[in-house]
């Protein structure tokens, strides 16, 4: 399949079929910002709960925060983030267009563009552009304050881990994951979700003992359980690699950083998640700026210490992009999206074989009806067309099983199983199929 052509399918896929629209598209969109669709949702919504799962409901070590999008401002001057996250700009002489200056490729296509008109493109130094994204809350004019939308999730973590170790006392080593929307003004949105202005962060901050040897085996630790946790969930290995960052590209708080990343369409391997030692950075900067005390006591030792950080931070929107890139495939004329059954929107459709035959509508309806109630997944209804297209249909948005009743269904009380991978049908009895698809789906 050619590479290009793929991220084409791959939007056309995604819009046609309800996973991701452009924001407010009938206003025209908004540059770096998109909705997702009823589909998209249901994707989004299980990679998060897998993460979830993994992170923090199957782990002793590791708890949950929500902190709020809106911080106070200082929070951003003790990061860091106001002084240093930011992203070298040029702007073109001729036209007024911004770029990233380490963004060689989109200079040298604009370049060519000029060129082609016979005009010379003359550049601007390159000046840091922060990419913070600014509001002001307030009902008073003239007296409104500036407050930023986060950049990342991170801050709400450390500026709370006071009140983690005040209401649950835990002992190192032990951490907090957070799922949720972060903003960056990024000069260069692209390639569709993969790099937002509004998108969501999955981080886990765990906090260890300051000591180099033994943080190091923690990050090490933390690297493999990530880029395992993506292979579990069916994307393939060898789409997936470790990069270090370099000394001079280190983020202002790392001490050692990795990326896992993903061999995409559009250029090779891109960044997916960050793995990061961030030192005692976040915890000491804060302790600096607010006067609190952010120390841990070690009663075993009855020493106090600012712990060091690893962090884990995941793009939610990458993993969708890149979940529906992998699993696409093609037989003949037949696309098949071949989800992990744990993230795939529906997980089983049901269909009666004809949708004009009151009896057999009235049985299937009644046997959707238990289905929905008794498992704890989305289930799907479907009687548009004929058999085959329900099937391509289901295939395309990557729904692992189609139940069909038919005649026999009335008589036997038993199901056609239709498999989305191999195709293959089997036929099962009725009172089996709750206990069929939880093997199935949560295997
Ligand atoms: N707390 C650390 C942090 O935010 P980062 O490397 O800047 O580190 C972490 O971001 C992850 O967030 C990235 O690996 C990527 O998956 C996702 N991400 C960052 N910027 C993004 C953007 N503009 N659009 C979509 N996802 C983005």
């Amino acid at each position: 399949m050619e590479q290009k052509s793929l991220m084409e399918k791959i939007i056309s896929l995604a819009k046609r079929r309800g996973f991701i629209f452009p924001s407010s598209e009938i206003y025209g969109g908004l540059a770096g910002v998109w909705d997702y669709g009823p589909l998209g949702v249901e994707l989004k919504n299980n990679i998060k709960r897998e993460f979830w799962k993994s992170m923090v409901l199957i782990r002793d070590d590791v708890f949950g925060i929500d902190a709020a999008i809106f911080m106070n401002p200082r929070v951003w001057e003790a990061s860091g983030h106001l002084e240093s996250f930011s992203d070298p700009l040029v702007e073109c002489r001729k036209c007024n267009q911004r770029f990233r200056a380490d963004h060689q490729d989109l200079i040298l296509e604009h370049e060519n563009w000029h060129k082609k008109r016979g005009e010379e493109v003359l550049w601007t130094e390159p000046k840091n552009f922060n990419l913070l994204v600014e509001s002001y809350l307030g009902t008073v004019e003239g007296e409104k304050s500036k407050v930023y939308l986060r950049g990342e999730i991170t801050q709400g973590v450390h500026v709370n881990f006071k009140n983690i170790l005040n209401t649950l006392s835990p002992s190192l080593p032990f951490g907090v994951a957070q799922i949720g929307k972060a903003f960056r003004n990024e000069i260069a949105p692209g390639n569709f979700v993969f790099r937002s202005r509004e998108f969501e962060q999955m981080e886990l901050q765990y906090y260890v003992y300051p000591d180099d040897k033994e943080s190091m085996e923690y990050l090490e630790y933390w690297k493999n359980e990530r880029l395992n946790w993506y292979i579990s969930l069916g994307l393939k290995k060898e789409n997936l690699r470790f990069r270090m960052h370099e000394k001079d590209e280190l983020a202002h708080y790392a001490k050692s950083a990795w990326d896992i990343e993903y061999n995409s369409p559009f250029g090779g391997f891109k960044e997916f998640e960050g793995i990061h030692h961030r030192g005692n950075w976040d915890l000491k900067r804060h302790s600096e700026y607010s006067g609190e005390d952010l120390s841990y006591f070690d009663s075993k030792t009855n020493k106090r210490f600012i712990p060091y950080i690893i962090e884990t931070s995941g793009g939610v929107d990458r993993a969708v992009l890149f979940f529906l890139i992998d699993s696409y495939f093609e037989d003949k004329d037949r696309v098949i999206l071949k989800l992990h059954p744990k993230l795939a929107p529906y997980k089983v459709a049901v269909f009666p074989l004809l949708a004009n035959k009151p009896e057999l509508v009235d049985f299937a309806k009644k046997l959707y009806n238990d289905l929905k109630l008794n498992l704890n997944f989305k289930i799907v209804w479907d009687d548009r067309g004929n058999i085959g297209k329900r099937y391509y249909s289901q295939d395309e948005i990557g729904t692992p099983y189609c139940v069909t009743v038919d005649f026999d269904s009335l008589k036997n009380q038993d199901v056609t199983i239709r498999d989305r991978d191999t195709a293959e049908q089997i036929r099962m009895p009725i009172d089996k199929l709750k206990s069929y698809f939880e093997e199935k789906i949560n295997k």
